[in-house]
């Protein structure tokens, strides 16, 4: 029996829109053997599709036909803890139990190289896929189905809070309100930051972080789908905040803060109630860098 846990992912983190990612300490868990036919089991009861169609079994699959052994079934057993639709990497998570169990299962016939290339051209989004195999920073470029990426281990000095919304955003809707053009100068603006933030983070030259958080190409947009997202951010940068942005394509929101900054969790949900927010959720976590 195998069995795996994923991280959770937080994508773009501000201006690195589809390239950069991070891994936290939230996990998925999933346990996988062989059996003859298909069982699939949540553990804490969360509704997830028990055919063929669950996205853990289609990637496990997907490993088996590769490397041509047949699957007579699979006994899988999940326990999700990362919420869905919220922008921290639900869908990637799945996908990547599914390789990597079924890669463990089968002996290890593929390289980590080979499961970032698989996991992100079935995911679509490097920026979350690579992060919750590798763990750590990661940048991330996908180009004809070669992901070309570097991950770094970043500093445990910081806290990752995601701040959870209690309604979904989907991906694909979120995308939508995306413009199909941008301003040269918009473009201009995006590489300096994303650049930033990646070196930033990794040299914890955490003043940059606020500057290198800003970003023109998807957060303008979609703010307004989160109802609540401007009164958040503007209030977690009051609280001391490093940086504070869309998740994912949300609908969580997340600020970077000090591993000291020991009043933000509490002050933060204290807001939330005041300001009638009641069924959000904040959770203090950390970089992981294992993956
Ligand atoms: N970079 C992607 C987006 C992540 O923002 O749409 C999707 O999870």
């Amino acid at each position: 029996m195998i069995k795996v846990q994923i991280p959770a992912t937080s994508a773009n983190i501000g201006a690195g829109f589809d390239c950069l990612g991070l891994a936290v300490s939230m996990y998925n868990y999933v346990t996988m053997e062989e059996q003859e036919g298909v069982e699939i089991i949540s553990s804490d009861g969360k509704p997830i599709p028990t055919d063929e169609t669950n996205l853990v079994y289609t990637s496990a699959k997907y490993i088996y036909d590769l490397c041509d052994k047949p699957l007579k079934g699979l006994r899988i057993e999940q326990v999700n803890n990362i919420p869905m639709a919220r922008g921290l990497g639900s869908s990637s998570a799945c996908i990547v139990g599914g390789l990597v169990g079924a890669n463990a299962m089968l002996g290890y016939p593929l390289r980590t190289s080979e499961l970032v290339n698989i996991a992100a051209t079935m995911e679509g989004h490097p920026d979350n896929s690579t992060p919750a195999l590798l763990g750590g920073l990661v940048t991330a470029v996908l180009s004809n189905g070669k992901v070309y990426y570097v991950k770094q281990e970043i500093a445990e000095d910081l806290r990752f809070v995601t701040i959870i919304p209690d309604f979904e955003l989907k991906t694909k809707f979120a995308r939508e309100a995306l413009p199909k053009e941008i301003p040269h100068k918009d473009g201009v603006f995006n590489l300096s930051r994303a650049a930033l933030m990646s070196v930033s983070l990794y040299s914890r030259n955490y003043q940059n972080l606020r500057i290198a958080a800003d970003d023109r190409l998807h957060q303008p947009y979609r703010l307004s789908l989160i109802n609540g997202a401007h009164e958040v951010l503007d209030f977690s940068y009051k609280h001391g905040a490093y940086a504070s942005y869309i998740s994912g394509a949300g609908s969580t929101l997340m600020s970077i803060i000090s591993s000291g900054n020991f009043e933000f969790e509490n002050t933060v949900r204290e807001f939330l109630r005041e300001q009638g927010y009641t069924g959000w959720q904040v959770n203090v976590l950390s970089i992981d860098n294992m993956g």
